[in-house]
């Protein structure tokens, strides 16, 4: 056993989750920069300004036609849009990807690059966008069985031609964009499968589930959690502490009887169906890949919430299974934005928001993931359906970032860059960037705005970015911050505050702010409501 380890264990070294080889070119790829990971697009650091596209618009261009336009008032860089295996293969091996190729065509027309969702064997737990003659022959593509042995729509993920037959459509989708597509790199990744999720029970009782369970838990993932030990989320290090750390067994012997081990085993097995595609589709064409979770709700247990896909407290599950899939992404309909980004960043993996709820405070939002996070992408979700493209904060907050994504992505890895969420509870915030203490404030603070008054204040958010000593540019909305000198004796006073833009990465300054705007030299503010970029210049005295 110890020498097999050794040579898994080394196997799993060198498959490092990010690609550390040169790609071929120029394609898409994410590197390490630091701590941080970068997907460069066209060999340069890419952040994707991006909206996901409502599950049916993809399937029109009739219906998407006017949607083009509104998503580029919106600022958007990149659009996020599902391929359904149902319209890909309507019959067995026969393809059709006229779709997806007026999808790229269009993508293209609009200047902007596309995320595709792999509508495959799972969407939202379910088996809905599978092909009608999956569907119906479940003697050939069985389903999962409830505890009662009652069929689930929902493939199971213990069959051999289930996985078959997705991979085989996954693989021609991966030839057919790099045939179409591997010079111009309209598609920059790819997203596995959609919110993978186990329902109504914790684990499925189909016959080649419950076979799977009796055996013993694979060396993979025992090698996994020897290896990352020290810094296994705390879910999974307690449950195999409190079976004695063994390295053989089964599940249940491994990790204990309980529903958290049935989603542990089902997460294993979802994790690597999902990386036998990826594995066969980078072969085809290597872009990044990720899969994306329906956050828990708290106090739920597993099978009452779509489980054992990669959410924390099972992503080192994730991670031991899927070597061939990238990041591990959350969608955000739950609240407490900062505790879950929290999670999927804690032992320094990326960040990327496939989807968010299109709602107020997104804005603000964007700004803290990208300045907090080194967020690699945000993407509210059915994007297209304002009637108001023209007049969304998140529109005006992506005219900010894309202006400021060059700085971001230049100074990220030095830790230069800071982000700020702001609410009515929220306390100033105090920062250290060089040799400057920055105290950074919910604009309504100072009680100069009517909507001081009111109960609800709107959620407010910044990136700072430290260019030099002494030299920082501001961007957002609704903040105010002060600054001091962190040398004794010495306070920090405003050489020039300066409003401007940056024009194909030049700045261009506009209004000299040293007035009423910056207080008279006691603050930098961008009211609520304003989105505006500023350049500060400080000294001290
Ligand atoms: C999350 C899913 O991933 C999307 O496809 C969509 O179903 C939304 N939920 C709806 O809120």
């Amino acid at each position: 056993m110890k020498s097999k380890l050794f040579v898994i264990g080394i196997i799993l070294f060198c498959s490092s989750r990010v690609n550390a080889q040169a790609a071929p070119d120029h394609m898409p790829r994410l590197v390490k920069k630091g701590k941080y990971t970068q997907l460069l697009v066209n060999d340069k650091p890419y952040l994707i300004l991006g909206g996901e596209l409502g599950n049916s618009s993809a399937s029109s261009n009739v219906y998407m036609r006017p949607i083009w336009p509104r998503l580029k008032q919106m600022n958007l860089n990149t659009v996020i849009a599902p391929v359904y295996w149902e319209l890909v293969e309507p019959g067995e091996g026969r393809f059709d990807f006229s779709l997806l190729d007026s999808l790229i065509k269009n993508a293209r027309l609009a200047n902007m690059k596309l995320v595709l969702l792999w509508f495959g064997a799972w969407k939202n737990s379910m088996s809905c966008y599978v092909p009608a003659w999956v569907k119906t022959n479940t003697e050939r593509f069985p389903r999962i069985l409830d505890k009662s042995g009652s069929q689930q729509e929902i493939l199971t993920p213990f069959n051999k031609n289930n996985l078959e037959a997705d991979k085989h459509a996954f693989v021609k989708l991966m030839h057919h964009i790099r045939h179409i597509d591997s010079i111009q790199n309209t598609v920059i990744t790819i997203q596995v499968e959609n919110e993978i999720g186990m329902l109504p029970d914790a684990r499925d009782y189909d016959e080649g589930a419950t076979t799977a369970f009796s055996q013993v838990v694979p060396e993979q993932l025992l090698i996994y959690l020897e290896k990352n030990r020290l810094v296994l989320s705390p879910e999974i290090k307690s449950a195999w502490e409190a079976n004695g750390y063994k390295t053989s067994g089964n599940w249940e012997e491994i990790f204990g009887k309980s529903l958290y081990t049935d989603e542990i085993f089902m997460a294993w097995h979802y994790a690597t169906f999902v990386n036998e595609l990826a594995t066969a589709g980078k072969a085809v064409y290597d872009l990044p890949m990720y899969v994306n979770a329906a956050l828990n709700r708290p106090g739920l247990k597993p099978g009452q919430y779509p489980s054992a896909g990669p959410l924390p407290h099972i992503m080192d599950v994730w991670k031991a299974g899927t070597p061939s899939i990238d990041i591990l992404a959350p969608d955000f309909y739950n609240p407490d934005f900062k505790h879950w980004c929290d999670l999927y960043t804690r032992y320094s993996d990326p960040l990327f928001i496939p989807e968010i709820r299109f709602e107020k405070g997104i804005d603000a939002k964007a700004f803290f993931a990208f300045g907090n996070y080194n967020c690699l992408a945000f993407s509210p979700f059915s994007i297209e359906s304002t009637d108001h493209p023209e007049k969304e904060p998140i529109g005006k907050a992506y005219n900010i970032l894309k202006q400021v994504s060059p700085l971001i992505t230049k100074y990220q890895s030095t830790g230069a860059v800071n982000g700020f969420l702001l609410n009515k509870d929220s306390l100033p915030k105090e920062v250290k960037m060089g040799d400057y203490s920055l105290v950074v404030s919910h604009e309504y603070k100072l009680g100069w705005s009517p909507g001081a008054k009111n109960d609800e204040w709107p959620l407010t958010g910044c990136i700072i970015i430290s260019v030099a000593p002494g030299e920082f540019y501001v961007a957002g909305t609704g903040i105010v911050i002060t600054f001091a000198s962190v040398i004794v004796n010495r306070k920090a006073g405003f050489i020039s505050v300066d409003e401007g833009q940056f024009d194909n990465g030049k700045w261009i300054p506009g209004r000299r702010m040293n007035g009423d705007q910056d207080h008279q030299g006691r603050h930098v503010r961008i009211p609520c409501n304003e989105y505006s970029i500023q350049h500060v210049k400080l000294y001290t005295y």
